[in-house]
């Protein structure tokens, strides 16, 4: 594989307080070199004669590739992040914003924040969202090669020396100032939409119950707590629970093994939630087998150790 360079996207001469001479010198020493060294690197990998090479020398290579690629990823969302005049955030950010840190305020303390933290070190803050969770997170990046996995970055303040020394020498709390007076926050905003379009991991899913409904713990606290009449079966098996005394609150341990000997004490009136360990395996088929016999029976995901 081949990488190409991205062009240089903010106009360095229209920056307020960053010099075109200090972006130039980022964009061309370390992210043109790191596109260059990646490139080299991409290409030793392609052509590496694997019956002549140790196993050591490949993952040195992978390594470098991985801080390299990120390098060239990270630098990139750099660039595009500048531009703007960094005062206001659009609303559907800021809401965003609001959600996941308090406030606009808050993110801001918490994005400076890291920032100053690393000031005289090196790394990156970002500020990603994870479609898992659906949110927004701060993070700091102590190396090129550190990410949350599955975040998508959509800015990026690079705190390496090289990145402010030159307009600005060690002080780098006057670079982060002059950073955030450049934020273009309408380029971010169209980085957010796009990545909240990433669905998260798709759910796990055991085929053998696929047709047992389950209900999560969350769901089950709220039917304890609006005073839901709901039959609690702890299901896990009896050389499990001689070891671990504690028991859900609201919950009764029934043998799961002598399903035949307790299933007349249960009402067919009320809705049954049944778990084992971790909520696979044996809730899941008592709940089966419950539902078989008439009654609303589900499983609680995570079981009792959720
Ligand atoms: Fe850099």
């Amino acid at each position: 594989m081949r990488y190409q360079l991205a062009p240089l996207y903010c106009r360095p001469w229209t920056l307020n307080g960053i010099s075109p001479r200090l972006i130039e010198s980022h964009y061309e020493n370390n992210y043109g070199a790191a596109l260059n060294r990646l490139n080299a690197i991409s290409q030793e990998i392609e052509q590496l004669d694997f019956s002549d090479s140790s196993d050591q020398s490949l993952a040195r290579l992978k390594r470098d590739e991985m801080a390299l690629l990120n390098s060239t990823l990270l630098h990139e969302l750099y660039f595009a992040s500048l531009g703007g005049d960094g005062r206001v955030v659009p609303d559907t950010l800021a809401s965003a914003m609001a959600r996941d840190f308090g406030s606009v305020d808050r993110w801001r303390q918490e994005f400076v924040g890291i920032a100053n933290g690393l000031a005289g070190g090196s790394g990156w803050v970002l500020l990603s969202y994870v479609p898992r969770d659906g949110r927004l997170i701060n993070q700091l990046a102590s190396g090129h090669d550190q990410s949350i996995a599955g975040a998508i970055p959509v800015l990026a303040l690079d705190m390496y020396e090289h990145a402010y020394h030159l307009d600005f020498g060690a002080n780098a709390s006057a670079y982060i100032a002059a950073f955030m007076r450049n934020i273009d926050w309408s380029a971010v905003m169209l980085r957010y939409e796009d990545a909240i379009k990433v669905a998260p991991p798709r759910p796990l899913e055991q085929k053998q119950f696929a047709d047992v409904p389950s209900i999560s713990v969350e769901e089950v606290r709220q039917m304890l707590k609006s005073g839901t009449s709901v039959q609690i079966i702890d299901t896990r098996p009896k050389h499990y629970t001689a070891k671990a005394q504690d028991i859900m609150e609201g919950a009764v341990w029934r043998d799961p093994e002598r399903l035949d000997d307790w299933i007349g004490t249960l009402s067919k009136t009320e809705p049954v939630v049944t778990f084992c360990v971790y909520g696979f395996h044996i809730g899941c088929e008592t709940a089966s087998t419950l539902r078989k016999a008439g009654f609303d029976a589900r499983y609680m995901s995570g079981g009792h150790f959720a």
